[in-house]
């Protein structure tokens, strides 16, 4: 096996995962994702000694600038973004390898000087031939920047490896995905197409394999006998001004429903894979993708709404039609909520909840497992009055850790029984500051390791459980709109309340 599987063999761990020989050409390398992880994901590799000594950057933009002007801008984001240290002898090094192509995607030309580009680069600098192209653009140019790479020949994979990195969305629903992907496999195969969901490079979401598959604790308690609901929440505080032109028409279930949520819901609900060989993760994903579907009547089980002005903190701010580059009727959702029903032995009868919103009372990544009452309970009610559910809380940021809530008696001479927590934080635990995700991922392209990748399948499956409830939002008008700085709209209570459960204020 020629790659180092980071989930599968423990000695990578002990052992430098260093990228061999490449280039890492980036389209869209002027765009907000390339300034604030990209280039300084690429510098912070670079910082820990894990890139080639001849890498090479390649961006590729619209702006006229020169090597000097791009590699001015990457330095200012590294020394701004990055993780690690900012050292000089690092940068300069790395700036040998620094170029920028100057064209649009539908300018032949501007390939062919790419091509020159990459060939000069592996000639002076020993790339091997081997690039992976990163697509940071707009869905719709997915498709011309392939077919550009495959007519200037350089998808051709005889002389080096080439692979392709794809950012979300992949498509706006199924039918738009297959023909994305159509496009992408006439031009690469699966094998050499990355698809980006940057929750996988995220340490405390790998921690579930660990969490549940390392342990005997948790495993027998992890299904519908035990568990009465899930939730998954991705809660933001920050607004959208600035991001008119990526998110107006997106909207919340697209941006991160379909993508980073459902894949937190399939790692937690899948079945044990006979390895941590990639196609047995993925094969075990896509069980609980093909199982999962959205619970009816969707007017009751989702719920959606639009920020309005509020205040986040002492700060106040704008709703979403007032931020600048938002349309004044826009019916783009900010706040989405589904329910997901999986049918199978272990999880009939538990619901998935999957929220995440924009302007919300915090910035906080979380899944709860919430597990039903005890059968009996020998207390009187005034006992237990202040008791909750238990609960296991995977906090995936900020504050990273694992929480278990369960019942104990306030000291005292009555029985009075109360929630209380038992915590686990990464900062406390592990002195050593976690690579960020897409530190991770770019590290894992350059080295073909495909495990924290979803495949096309996922993608689809994702789609698929998600489609019935946006077309279902988009007959249904405006979504509601709630005030900036609080947990969302009232429909979002009252889909759970519906069913006699509360959301967890994280
Ligand atoms: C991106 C979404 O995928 O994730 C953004 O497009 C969101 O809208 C971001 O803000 C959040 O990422 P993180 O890693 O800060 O949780």
């Amino acid at each position: 096996m020629s790659w180092a599987n980071p989930l599968r063999d423990p000695r990578d761990l002990r052992l430098p995962r260093i990228a061999g020989p490449s280039a890492l050409v980036i389209f869209g390398v002027t765009g907000d994702l390339s300034r604030r992880k990209l280039m300084p994901a690429v510098y912070d590799l670079a910082n820990r000694g894990l890139l080639p000594p001849g890498f090479s950057l390649v961006g590729f933009g619209r702006r006229p600038w020169s090597d000097e002007d791009f590699a001015a801008t990457f330095r200012e984001a590294a020394k701004k973004h990055s993780r690690t240290e900012f050292r000089d002898d690092v940068w300069d090094r790395l700036a040998e390898g620094i170029r920028f192509v100057q064209g649009e995607f539908h300018d032949d030309d501007a390939f062919d000087r790419l091509s020159q580009t990459l060939t000069a680069l592996d000639r002076t600098r020993g790339t091997g031939g081997n690039t992976a192209f990163y697509l940071s653009v707009p869905p719709d140019a997915f498709p011309t920047v392939c077919e550009q790479l495959e007519r200037s020949g350089l998808a051709d994979q005889r002389d080096g490896w080439r692979r392709v990195v794809i950012e979300k969305p992949f498509g706006h629903d199924l039918d738009s995905a297959k023909k994305l992907n159509a496009v992408l496999s006439g031009v690469f195969p699966e094998q050499s197409v990355f698809r980006i969901d940057h929750y996988l490079g995220k340490e405390t979401v790998q921690n579930i394999l660990a969490l549940r598959f390392a342990n005997q604790l948790f495993e027998p308690t992890w299904n519908s006998h035990y568990v009465d609901s899930v939730q998954i929440t991705m809660a933001e505080d920050i607004g959208l001004g600035g991001r008119a032109g990526y998110y107006d028409g997106i909207g919340a279930a697209r941006d991160v429903i379909q993508n980073h949520l459902l894949q937190l819901m399939a790692l937690i609900a899948m079945e044990e894979p006979t390895s941590f060989h990639p196609a047995e993760l993925q094969a075990e994903k896509i069980k609980v993708l093909s199982a999962a579907s959205p619970v009816e009547p969707l007017d009751e089980t989702s719920a959606r709404g639009q920020y309005g002005p509020g205040w986040q903190g002492s700060e106040k701010v704008v709703g979403l039609l007032q931020e600048e580059g938002f349309s004044h009727t826009s019916t783009t959702e900010t706040f989405a909520a589904i329910t997901v029903e999986i049918a199978s032995r272990r999880w009939a009868g538990v619901p998935f909840y999957l929220r995440t919103g924009k302007r919300l009372g915090r910035r906080v990544t979380e899944i709860a497992l919430m597990f039903k009452r005890a059968p009996h309970l020998p207390f009187d009610d005034t006992m237990t009055g202040e008791l909750g559910q238990n609960a296991l809380v995977i906090r995936v940021q900020p504050d990273e850790g694992v929480t278990l809530r369960f019942g104990s008696k306030v000291p005292g001479s009555s029985m009075e029984v109360r929630d209380v927590n038992m915590d686990f934080s990464y900062g406390e635990a592990f002195t050593v500051s976690s690579p960020e995700a897409y530190e991770r991922l770019i590290l894992d392209v350059l080295l073909g390791e495909p495990s924290l990748f979803p495949v096309n399948a996922e993608v689809e499956l994702s789609w698929k459980i998600l489609d019935p409830v946006l077309q279902r939002w988009e007959a249904g008008g405006k979504p509601e709109e709630y005030e900036s700085g609080t947990w969302g709209p009232d429909s979002a209570d009252a889909m759970l309340a519906r069913t006699g459960r509360t959301w967890r204020r994280p």
